[in-house]
């Protein structure tokens, strides 16, 4: 904190409030507002976070103007090209990457804790044939809490490790179960000769009749889109891990409130609707009639994966994403139409005075998508990818604000403008 602060002059009473500056490392300073109610009466209004940094953070640090994404400091090109990510989960959680005896122990851990409790089965038998993996996710993970709920001691750093550790190693099994039961494969145990992705891959794909002959192009690739996913600071659904955990909540039920909050199409959801939304357009050909409808305020039509709340230059992420796009679908020898369609859509667009002028770029998902088709998940599941890799950031989430000093319940005001005070009236006089 800062000894600096900005006055504020309230005309209407005439009398003025000093409001402390809050200075990161990187960053525009912030205003401490925590007083400004109990001093002048007043709240700030603020529809969607757009001014409002809710914590302080050293996990990750994003510059929109420039297209700058920091994991723990480091560039996300740099991770994106050396790193993996388990490493890369390492990093976000611990604050460094780790040495080599760090990380295999880090990876040991992982592995021993793929499995998921035999009764947990019985859960996604539960759903209906055509559940929708997310909200098969979503509610397997919120009954982990189930599971390790009694024992747990949120004050013992050592359990609250435990639980990341769980977390990022079982979130795929829980994934890869979904899409099998959703298929009516029998569910596929984690194999702990294979490496994350692998194993994972393994989990989703292998069927008992034959092995799976894998392609080391499709589990790079994932492995590449699971680190640009992983964290990118104070974004819907982390936010909503963090009020979840604010209140103390099972940390298993924190990160069943992030899938929860992921699953939307203006957040994760977006990459399952983009690809809808290039199939939708077909062909190069329609694609100035879609822009044309995305500029039309009335036709209730956005551009899936354009537009971001944070970049306003470019997503670094997309960046990587589009070259790597080109590359995984040349080794892989496919020829997507809809590759056809996403390029000439992103032309049109960024020629686009609309779009320039609100600065609006092709986002993550806008290829990821395309990617995910390529390695043959399934279009239902390409949230749950997300949700996979986004836990290692959630959990990092969590455990930072486990140990954040001034740590407070999450708990935001209103502008209140429904009826003033009235008298209830008995139901035969209304
Ligand atoms: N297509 C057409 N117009 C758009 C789009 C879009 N994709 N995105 C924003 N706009 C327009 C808005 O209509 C608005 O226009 P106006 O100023 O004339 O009213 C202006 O651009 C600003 O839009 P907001 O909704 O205010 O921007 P906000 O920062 O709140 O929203 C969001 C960001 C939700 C990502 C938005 O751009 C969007 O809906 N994009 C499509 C969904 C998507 O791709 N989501 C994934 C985000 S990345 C992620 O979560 C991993």
């Amino acid at each position: 904190m800062s000894d600096q602060s900005v006055q504020l002059i309230d005309g209407k009473n005439d009398r003025s409030t000093s409001l402390p500056i809050v200075t990161g490392t990187l960053g525009d300073p912030a205003l401490d507002i925590g007083r400004l109610n109990k001093e002048t009466g007043y709240f700030t209004y603020d529809p969607g976070f757009v001014s409002t940094a809710s914590t302080r953070s050293a996990i990750t640090y994003i510059d929109g103007d420039k297209g700058v994404l920091l994991y723990r400091g480091y560039p996300i090109e740099q991770l994106a090209k050396h790193s993996n990510f388990l490493e890369t989960s390492y990093l976000l959680i611990n604050g460094e990457l780790p040495s080599r005896t760090e990380f295999n122990q880090f990876e040991h851990e992982v592995t021993h804790h793929t499995m998921m409790h035999e009764s947990q089965k019985n859960f996604l038998n539960g759903f209906r044939y055509d559940a929708h993996p997310m909200a098969m996710l979503c509610a397997s993970v919120a009954s982990l809490s189930a599971f390790y709920h009694d024992n747990l001691d949120m004050d013992d750093p050592e359990q609250r490790r435990l639980a990341a550790i769980r977390l990022i190693a079982k979130v795929p099994t829980i994934a890869a179960a979904a899409y099998r039961s959703s298929v009516g494969w029998p569910v596929r145990y984690p194999r702990n000769n294979l490496e994350y992705v692998t194993r994972f891959l393994h989990m989703m794909f292998e069927v008992p009749s034959e092995p799976l002959e894998l392609n080391p192009t499709v589990a790079k690739a994932l492995d590449l889109l699971f680190i640009l996913h992983a964290d990118h600071e104070q974004n819907a659904s982390t936010s909503t891990v963090r009020l979840v955990g604010s209140t103390g909540a099972n940390p298993y039920a924190c990160i069943a409130a992030g899938i929860a909050a992921l699953w939307g199409p203006a957040h994760g959801g977006a990459n399952e609707a983009v690809l809808s939304m290039l199939t939708d357009i077909g062909d190069a050909k329609n694609v100035a009639s879609a822009v044309a409808k995305a500029k039309d305020k009335d036709s209730g039509f956005r551009l899936m994966g354009f537009g971001h709340r944070v970049y306003k230059n470019f997503d670094p992420r997309a960046t990587i994403i589009r070259e790597m796009t080109h590359k995984v679908l040349a080794d892989l020898n496919i020829k997507d139409p809809l590759l056809d369609v996403a390029m000439a859509l992103e032309e049109v667009a960024l020629k686009d005075s609309y779009f320039v002028e609100r600065k609006l770029y092709p986002n993550v998902d806008f290829y990821s998508g395309i990617i995910y088709k390529a390695l043959r998940i399934p279009t239902e599941m390409f949230t749950v990818m997300f949700a996979i890799a986004r836990t290692a950031g959630w959990v990092a989430h969590w455990l930072e604000q486990q140990v954040t000093p001034d740590a407070k319940i999450g708990r935001p005001r209103q502008v209140y403008t429904g009826s003033v005070q009235r008298d209830y009236i008995e139901v035969g006089k209304r």
